[in-house]
């Protein structure tokens, strides 16, 4: 039987939420993988099945969701700590690093999820990578001030990995608006960037950049769905 991606998502997700406990704090992921997650917590919880629950929502897409389903939320500010986070990447390489933001939401799963006790990320088999940034896009949140100057800095800095860094954009031309009202500039490379806390230390030293969608050993679980089953990673 061919399973479709959707479906792989699916039971990835599915596989993360048993993990999910009565009482916990959650951080609720961003994207097409976590959406099956946060459909699942919520039919657990209206089934009685699961019970005092706080959710933390990682966009303004899954907060809008988990309102639509009656899920108890809350914030940082009142839960400094979360029990657990489900959360989908781009690419996730041998060592459990990640690419995340390439549907647009970065910096909330990047605080939410440095908070957390335990993360769990869900993928179906085609996240694999060999190392970072392989597959597409690393992107990187900045301020829309002077962007074409950040932008320019961005690219120069990866200069030895053949970097072209590109603003995105929407449907209709313009910059593309992060939840917290900065721009995304992604960064394709042609070649490895090296060594991934240095590349990382370097971006953020950049004033005008906000943060960037490099998870670094913050997965402490990797649930992949792959058409032959699904693997548990731990790190
Ligand atoms: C949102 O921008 C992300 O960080 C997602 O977690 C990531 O892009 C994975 O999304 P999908 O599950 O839709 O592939």
């Amino acid at each position: 039987v061919f399973l479709t991606q959707d479906e792989l998502k699916k039971i990835a997700a599915y596989k993360a939420v048993e993990f999910v406990q009565s009482g916990m704090v959650l951080g609720l992921g961003t994207g097409s993988t976590a959406k099956h997650a946060v459909d699942r917590i919520a039919e657990l919880l209206r089934h009685g099945k699961l019970t005092n629950i706080v959710g933390i929502p990682t966009s303004k897409k899954t907060h809008q969701q988990a309102v639509s389903l009656g899920i108890p939320l809350s914030d940082l500010d009142s839960h400094p700590v979360v029990d657990l986070a489900i959360d989908g990447a781009d690419e996730v390489d041998p060592d459990l690093n990640l690419v995340k933001g390439r549907g647009g939401s970065l910096l909330r799963e990047k605080m939410i999820e440095s908070a957390t006790k335990k993360f769990i990320v869900i993928v179906d088999e085609t996240k694999l990578v060999s190392r970072v940034g392989a597959t597409g896009a690393m992107p990187v949140e900045v301020v829309p001030f002077c962007w074409k100057f950040t932008q320019d800095r961005l690219q120069g800095m990866f200069g030895y990995a053949g970097c072209a860094a590109k603003l995105r954009r929407d449907a209709g031309g313009e910059p593309f608006v992060t939840d917290n009202k900065n721009y995304i500039v992604d960064l394709f490379f042609e070649k490895d960037i090296g060594d991934l806390k240095v590349a990382s230390d370097a971006i953020l030293r950049l004033a005008g950049v906000v943060e960037h969608g490099m998870f670094l050993d913050m997965a402490t679980t990797v649930i992949v769905a792959g058409e032959l089953g699904v693997t548990i990673k731990n790190k």
